[in-house]
């Protein structure tokens, strides 16, 4: 299998960064070929601009929609984007690890998927690609997170709600959207402050999970 793993945090002696090295381990024990996206150490930007496509259709006036899918069809995007399209493209399965901020993905891997996964590359509305009909329809997606609050706060009930209602942004809006299947996430709550030991129990949890992928 071929994975795009997709990664959000800035300090490479974090928990998170332990999580990405022991998945890029497990990954590459069971044969897979793995391309990393470290969106932090590359500096990606995140900013969705006019300089992105660099053959406008309409040069006076800025539609960041229209011109993706003009540059869908000729391939006229910046090289930043273009590199990160390749990756997409050669995928079959691409994994987005992050810590949670604000209860979403943090801004960067969400500018990230604005740029990268742009109107006509894994959905078209104007020829009506989405859902059934998604671009991306042989591929697979997961998420892959932290998080510093205890499972309860977002459980039903719980001071946030459920963690699933907030991650459909991504998982159904983003990913289904474009035909992907989505694999079930994993998640590691109360990751703030956590012992070695259980450090270590959850990095051997997340290494089993991506073995058996
Ligand atoms: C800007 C920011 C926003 C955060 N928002 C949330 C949040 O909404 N919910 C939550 O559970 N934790 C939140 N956190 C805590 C992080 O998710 C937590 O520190 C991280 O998952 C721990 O992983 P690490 O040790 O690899 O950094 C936030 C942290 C930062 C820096």
């Amino acid at each position: 299998m071929k994975v795009l793993y997709i990664f959000a945090h800035p300090e490479p002696k974090s928990f998170n960064a332990a999580m990405k090295d022991t998945a890029l381990a497990a990954l590459k024990e069971k044969g897979h070929e793995v391309k990393l996206s470290d969106l932090y150490a590359m500096e990606f930007n995140p900013i969705l601009k006019a300089s992105d496509f660099p053959d406008r259709k309409n040069p006076d006036f800025f539609n960041p929609f229209l011109e993706a899918i003009k540059a869908s069809k000729t391939g006229a995007f910046s090289p930043d984007i273009k590199e990160e399209m390749e990756k997409v493209r050669w995928a079959d399965l691409l994994i987005f690890q992050f810590p949670i901020y604000f209860t979403a993905m943090p801004a960067l891997m969400k500018g990230w998927i604005d740029r990268v996964l742009a109107p006509g590359f894994g959905f078209n509305p104007v020829t009506n690609s989405a859902y059934d009909t998604g671009l991306f329809k042989v591929k697979s997606a997961m998420l892959a997170f932290t998080a510093g609050a205890p499972k309860e706060v977002y459980s039903e009930g719980g001071a946030h709600g459920d963690i699933y209602r907030h991650l459909e942004s991504i998982t159904h809006c983003v990913f289904e959207y474009m035909g992907m299947k989505v694999l079930p996430s994993f998640m590691v709550f109360e990751a703030g402050n956590m012992s070695g030991e259980r450090g270590d129990e959850e990095l051997e949890k997340y290494r089993q999970r991506i073995s058996e992928l």
